[in-house]
């Protein structure tokens, strides 16, 4: 047992399996006291059950540490404010919440129904801004706290994803505004793009050259809850963790630019466009065309 969280309380949603099981055990070993939430579903989101969240607070006591179990919905207001509420009565603060739960509803754009999309957007997305809203007002009024998203390297677009990576592009511009929003009261907000065995990434079609475990996850979760943390002032960052490496992702920018000499037409930017301001080529589509080369080889595509 650690002491990088000692005194501090933690919720994280997901907690029940894969990555979110195995934060809510590392922030219990460093000292806190830890709410596990899951809904307890399948990885498409159904069946839900309060077994898993019971399981990992067993795990968690069994441990000498210390927490309380919420099987709601994130993806319900009543739920984020239920995990943030058995925080307040049951340890009395918050000091902070990561929010990891998420599912998978695959299918390519052209086929995707209502029933693909809305719940994928609701759980990742809704579900870390019903926690993260709940959350920041306690927070504001503490005057500290640390909020953690769940992203993946997938926001930079998905072949038969288009709702996961929609969600997951909202969820890195939901912790900036967090980290906008709240940098005058104390409050930081940082997301993870993850890659680690669980269920979820055994579902990926290929080989995954850079992945880690759950454990790798949680110890760059650990830090970035912790006071050692806080005092570098790390806010608005997003963070891969995939097995022995850590990257951080750039915030975006202009890349180039240019500018008229009196209004733009459609004739004066196809003139001017492509050879001054032009491309920015996306490295997903260079891995695709590879992928493709591979598979035609004969070989199992990797990425
Ligand atoms: N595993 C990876 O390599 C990887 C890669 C990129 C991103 N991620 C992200 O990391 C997070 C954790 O993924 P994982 O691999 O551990 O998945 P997992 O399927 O093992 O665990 C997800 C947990 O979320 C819970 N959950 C689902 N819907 C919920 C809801 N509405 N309310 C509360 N709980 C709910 C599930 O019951 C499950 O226990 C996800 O956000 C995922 O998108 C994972």
């Amino acid at each position: 047992m650690g002491s990088f969280l000692d005194g501090k309380v933690v919720a994280v949603t997901g907690a029940g399996r894969g990555i979110g099981r195995a934060v809510a055990l590392a922030c219990a070993a460093e000292g806190a006291q830890v709410v596990v939430n899951d809904y307890g579903v399948s990885i498409e989101g159904g069946e839900p059950s309060s077994e898993v969240a019971e399981a990992v607070v067993k795990e968690i006591a069994a441990a000498g540490g210390e927490a309380v179990a919420v099987a709601d919905d994130v993806s319900t207001m009543a739920g984020g404010q239920r995990i943030v509420d058995t925080a307040l009565e049951r340890y009395g603060r918050l000091d902070g919440v990561v929010c990891v739960a998420g599912i998978l509803r695959e299918r390519m754009l052209f086929n995707m129904s209502e029933e693909e999309w809305d719940p994928v957007v609701a759980t990742h997305l809704k579900g870390t801004f019903t926690v993260f809203r709940a959350a920041s007002a306690v927070m504001r009024r503490q005057r500290s706290g640390t909020l953690i998203g769940f992203t993946s390297g997938n926001h930079q677009g998905s072949v038969a994803q288009a709702n996961y990576a929609s969600a997951k592009g909202g969820i890195i511009s939901l912790v900036r505004s967090a980290a906008l929003g709240l940098h005058k009261y104390g409050v930081t907000a940082n997301c993870v793009a993850p890659v680690a065995r669980t269920r979820m990434s055994a579902n990926v079609p290929m080989e995954l050259k850079e992945i880690g475990e759950p454990e790798d996850v949680a110890a760059l979760v650990v830090y970035l809850l912790s006071e050692r943390a806080r005092a570098e002032r790390i806010t608005g960052q997003v963070y891969t963790i995939a097995g022995p490496k850590i990257a951080v992702w750039a915030q975006p920018r202009e890349l180039r630019a240019g500018y008229a000499e009196g209004a733009w037409t459609p004739e004066r930017i196809a003139d001017f466009l492509p050879g001054t301001v032009g491309t920015d080529p996306m490295p997903m589509l260079a891995q695709l065309e590879a992928m493709a080369r591979a598979a035609a080889d004969g070989q199992r595509p990797n990425a």
